[in-house]
C-alpha cells in the first residue's frame, strides 16, 4: 500500500509507472516501465500491463487480460475477464516485429465482454459494448453494439450500458436514466 494505491503484495510493479489515486492492483499482476494508470482503476488478478499503455480514469480491468503496448484505454473503460488485446497483424516467432506494433484506442466508457479479441489496429468508439467472445475485425462506431465472431453490429447501446431504439425520426431515450439519443447519417449522439 501507498499513500495513493493499493499494490497487493503479489503484483509487482516495474519502475516509471505512473499510477493515480486510488487505484488498486489486485493478485499476480504486473505493470511493466512507462504504463500509466489513472486514477480509481481496478486492475484484477493476473493482469499484465504492458510498457508504455496507457489507461484513463477509473478503467476496470477483470482478471487475465493482457493489455500489450499500443493499446490506449479513456476513462471509464471495462475490459472484461480473459479479453484478448493484439498489437501485430501478422507475426511471426523468426521475425521481429517489435517496431510494427499497432495501436488500438478504446474510447471512453466502452466495455468489452468476456473473452473477446481485439484484432489491433480497430478503434472501439466511445460507449460501444463489445459481446462476449466477439472477434473485433474492423473499427467500431461509438455507441455500436457488436456480437460474433466476425463482430457485427446488432444495435446501439447509451452510456448506462441498455440497448437504445430510435424510432422513425431518429431519437430513443435511455430506459434507465432518461437520456435522449439522436441517429443521424449512421451516427449516434446523445442529447441530454
Ligand atoms: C452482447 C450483449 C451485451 C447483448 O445483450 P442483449 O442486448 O441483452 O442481447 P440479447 O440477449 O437480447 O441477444 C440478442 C441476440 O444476440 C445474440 N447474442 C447475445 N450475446 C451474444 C454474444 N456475446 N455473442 C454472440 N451472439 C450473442 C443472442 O443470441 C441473440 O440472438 P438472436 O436474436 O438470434 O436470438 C450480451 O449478450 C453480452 O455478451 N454481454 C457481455 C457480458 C460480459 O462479457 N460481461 C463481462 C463482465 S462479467
Amino acid at each position: 500500500m501507498t499513500d495513493t494505491y493499493f499494490v497487493h503484495p503479489t503484483a509487482i510493479i516495474d519502475d516509471g509507472c505512473r499510477i493515480g489515486a486510488g487505484t488498486k492492483i489486485w493478485h499476480f499482476s504486473h505493470l511493466m516501465s512507462g504504463c500509466e494508470l489513472g486514477g480509481s482503476c481496478n486492475v484484477g488478478q493476473n493482469v499484465v500491463v504492458s510498457p508504455g499503455v496507457k489507461l484513463g480514469k477509473n478503467v476496470k480491468v477483470q482478471n487475465n487480460v493482457s493489455i500489450y503496448t499500443g493499446v490506449i484505454c479513456a476513462d471509464d473503460v471495462f475490459l472484461g475477464p480473459s479479453c484478448v488485446f493484439t498489437n501485430v497483424i501478422n507475426p511471426r516467432s523468426a521475425i521481429n516485429r517489435q517496431g510494427e506494433y499497432q495501436q488500438t484506442l478504446v474510447g471512453q466508457g466502452a466495455s468489452i465482454g468476456a473473452n473477446a479479441t481485439i484484432i489491433c489496429g480497430n478503434a472501439i468508439g466511445a460507449y460501444a459494448m463489445i459481446g462476449a467472445g466477439a472477434v473485433v475485425t474492423k473499427t467500431v462506431p461509438p455507441y455500436a453494439l457488436l456480437v460474433g465472431n466476425p463482430a457485427r453490429q446488432i444495435g446501439w447501446v447509451g452510456e448506462y450500458g441498455h440497448r437504445i431504439k430510435f424510432d422513425e425520426k431518429g431519437w430513443a431515450t435511455c430506459p434507465e436514466s432518461g437520456q435522449k439519443y439522436q441517429l443521424e447519417e449512421n451516427k449516434v449522439h446523445r442529447v441530454s
